[in-house]
């Protein structure tokens, strides 16, 4: 029994690194879709407000304004590894290989969300009419990245 189990030891311990590997590229595709998707609730949450589908509330609009001012700035480079785009992990992501073709184009794509959500949070508080003049460049520098560099399809 103690022969079997160091046996399976030193077969897992020879198969690790090749796991952990795929793993890695796997785990950061999951992490930058999950922030995505709280991107997307703030966001939506403000386009909501903006449409009048959600009561506007001057404190809610400038928390999630801020929340997507420090999701914009956040360092997420750890979670787009080499070897991670569509071509490479078909059915998992839609990351385009053009981002790490062109890079660091992209940059100027997150540059354009960092300058939306700043003038977002800066003016979301200030009444329904400033959130709706401003919600406007938000969901332009969502479109501008995705246009390019998000496929449309897994
Ligand atoms: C700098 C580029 C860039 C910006 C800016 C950007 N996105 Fe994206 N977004 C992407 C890429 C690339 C993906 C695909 C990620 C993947 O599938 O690995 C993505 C994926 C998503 C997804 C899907 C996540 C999932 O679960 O598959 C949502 C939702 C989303 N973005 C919403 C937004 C919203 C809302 C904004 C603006 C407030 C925004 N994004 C701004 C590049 C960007």
């Amino acid at each position: 029994m103690r022969i079997r189990t160091l046996t399976l030891i030193a077969a897992m311990a020879t198969t690790l690194p090749a796991i952990a590997m795929a793993d890695a590229l796997d785990d950061a595709i999951e992490a930058r879709q999950g922030y995505y998707q709280v991107v997307k609730h703030n966001a939506g949450l403000l386009f909501g407000m903006a449409k009048g589908a959600v009561d506007y509330d001057a404190a809610t609009a400038t928390a999630h304004a801020e929340n997507l001012k420090t999701l914009a700035m956040m360092n997420t480079g750890s979670m787009w590894p080499a070897g991670s785009d569509k071509a490479a992990k078909p059915g998992k992501t839609r990351a385009l290989p053009v981002i790490w073709e062109t890079f660091p184009a992209i940059l100027e794509k997150q540059t354009a969300f960092v300058t939306a959500s700043t003038t977002l949070a800066e003016n979301a508080g200030g009444g329904l009419d400033a959130l709706r003049a401003n919600i406007g460049a938000l969901g332009a520098s969502c479109k501008g990245c995705h246009d390019t560099y998000r496929a449309k399809d897994f």
